[in-house]
């Protein structure tokens, strides 16, 4: 391959680097273009013997090593696609069971087999997980759903108490003929089982069963698994301990939506296991996730120094910013390497959609800081109901806005990837995860880190618990009705916590009036709490 250099800044040489670098494929009718990244003819013999060992890593992971080490965890979400790569039979029969029980509980809801208990259709489906278990199904309805879905599909996804009082409210009417679908791998984690609690609470309040209404989606043998099979829920599918939360869209947690919004799963899955298949190929120049993981590296040399700016022209992947930013961010984010030294790795991702962000970032993206790279998502298929009027057709403008803004950016020396889809479809939905996905499990090979856990997560999940035992302690200290200083309080509870106690009666006080208070709050050591 003949490569002008990046920094060469001519049409002519600019036209030669995208021929030589652009990848496509006939099957997905998939483009790639990294050629205005910063990737130079001396990249290429340089990554070649990193991208052979990232490639060995990746196939010994798809052939069932213990990838995720820290966890001692298989990584398998590959499998999910292509059950025939499950190391064992077991595992292939049961990804493809449960694919046919999903599908066929799916379409039960939908065409009114199964009726909710008073005997009517159900009409909708309250969504509950958060991370993983929330983002990639709310990608899957957004990207998917078509006018006219018999099911109205809702998430809640915090313990925003408004947030969830808002949607709670707005199902009101239709509470009993709800689905209530609770996620969570590890079935323990807090933000899910309250909101479940919470929406528990409403339908029995109107005399609703949960368990007829009630569905969980998580690992055999949680919390969530033990309650749903004690109380005989509707329905229990299983996330298996090899998938991690960020990697499981197709798995239940992405399949489910998708059947209820009513796209064929086996397009999606096959999306998914083409993309899988094209980026199995060793040749790192004709593999894409190979040539996007590069395309990373060489922009934040390794390091992350340029965030990664998504703008898909397509309102549909909206939500594509957002569930990348998780998958990207959680499995790259990383303080240690695998050898155990501090690297404090990332490769931060924003973004929204096009052409809006144009009149939003876009003028800093062009004309502002050189610490990002842009990822356009062009989709060349227009909709064919959108008429021509007075000449103009919206589908040309996007078109146009898109390669405006791309070009805008290489004229200010700003570097852009772009990705084009010929028709944007449930299966190029799985492909372009799939794409990502890859990417991201080789990017990390290339600096030695481990994508598949979370730290980070778990640590602020372990924290919260410490705030919120904290809070008991002190609840049940000015239970006594004794008139205490933040230092008082402090030298009689566990630790050493003044700004924590400050904050905990800060907000416990804007919900609880029966406490009187002494003191500036502006002045934190002159404050006395008492209730009353
Ligand atoms: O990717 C991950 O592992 C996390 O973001 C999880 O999805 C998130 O913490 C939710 O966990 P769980 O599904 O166990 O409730």
């Amino acid at each position: 391959m003949t490569l002008p250099d990046f920094s060469i800044n001519s049409p002519q040489k600019q036209w030669h680097r995208f021929c030589e670098l652009l990848w496509f494929d006939e099957s997905l009718k998939i483009w790639l273009d990294v050629s205005r990244m910063n990737i130079n003819a001396i990249d290429l013999n340089r990554f070649a013997p990193l991208f052979k060992k990232a490639f060995d890593a990746i196939d010994d992971l798809e052939s069932g090593s213990i990838a995720n080490q820290d966890e001692s965890r298989q990584v398998g979400h590959y499998w999910l696609r292509n059950s025939g790569l499950a190391p064992n039979k077991g595992i292939s029969d049961k990804i493809e069971k449960e694919i046919e029980r999903i599908h066929s509980f799916a379409n039960k809801i939908i065409n009114g087999q199964l009726k909710a208990p008073n005997g009517k259709n159900f009409t909708d489906v309250l969504w509950i997980g958060i991370g993983g278990s929330g983002l990639g199904p709310l990608l899957i309805v957004r990207a998917l759903e078509m006018s006219g879905n018999p099911l109205n599909i809702h998430f809640i996804d915090n313990v925003d108490p408004n947030g969830i009082n808002k949607i709670l409210k707005d199902i009101h009417d239709s509470l009993s003929t709800t689905l209530f679908v609770t996620v969570s791998k590890s079935g323990g984690t807090p933000e899910p089982r309250i909101a479940m609690e919470q929406a528990r609470f409403r339908l029995e309040s109107i005399k609703g069963n949960w368990p007829s209404q009630a569905v969980a989606i998580t690992m055999v043998d949680s919390q969530l698994d033990k309650l749903a099979r004690k109380e005989c829920w509707l329905n229990t599918f299983d996330m298996p301990d090899w998938v991690g939360g960020r990697t499981s869209i197709t798995s239940a947690v992405g399949l489910l939506p998708a059947a209820f919004v009513g796209a064929d799963i086996k397009k999606f899955l096959s999306g998914a296991s083409l993309m899988d298949n094209l980026t199995r190929n060793h040749d790192f120049l004709e593999n894409p996730a190979s040539l996007l993981a590069l395309a990373w590296w060489k922009s934040g040399e390794g390091k992350g120094s340029r965030d990664m700016v998504i703008l898909p022209y397509r309102d549909r992947l909206e939500v594509f910013s957002r569930y990348l930013q998780q998958l990207v961010m959680e499995s790259l984010g990383k303080r240690l390497d695998r050898n155990g030294k501090l690297v404090n790795q990332g490769l931060s991702v924003y973004g929204n959609k096009g052409s809006t962000d144009q009149h939003a970032y876009v003028q800093q993206l062009r004309d502002g800081l050189d610490n990002y790279f842009a990822t356009f998502i062009e989709v060349l298929t227009d909709d064919e109901e959108i008429k021509t009027i007075n000449n103009r057709n919206p589908g040309d403008f996007l078109s146009g806005f898109m390669q405006g803004t791309r070009t805008a950016l290489t004229e200010a020396g700003k570097q852009s990837v772009t990705i084009t889809i010929s028709k944007f479809d449930t299966t190029s939905l799985g492909a372009l995860i799939a794409l990502f996905e890859r990417a991201v499990s080789l990017y990390a090979e290339l600096i030695n880190i481990n994508a598949y856990h979370q730290p980070g997560v778990e640590a602020g999940k372990k924290a919260a618990s410490n705030i919120l035992g904290l809070k008991e302690e002190i609840i049940d200290l000015l239970s006594d009705r004794v008139s205490r200083s933040i230092s008082e309080i402090n030298d009689l509870t566990s630790g050493d916590n003044s700004e924590s106690i400050y904050f905990i009666l800060r907000h416990h006080l804007a919900n609880n009036m029966n406490y009187n208070v002494k003191g500036n709050w502006s002045k934190p050591d002159t404050l006395r709490f008492k209730l009353n």
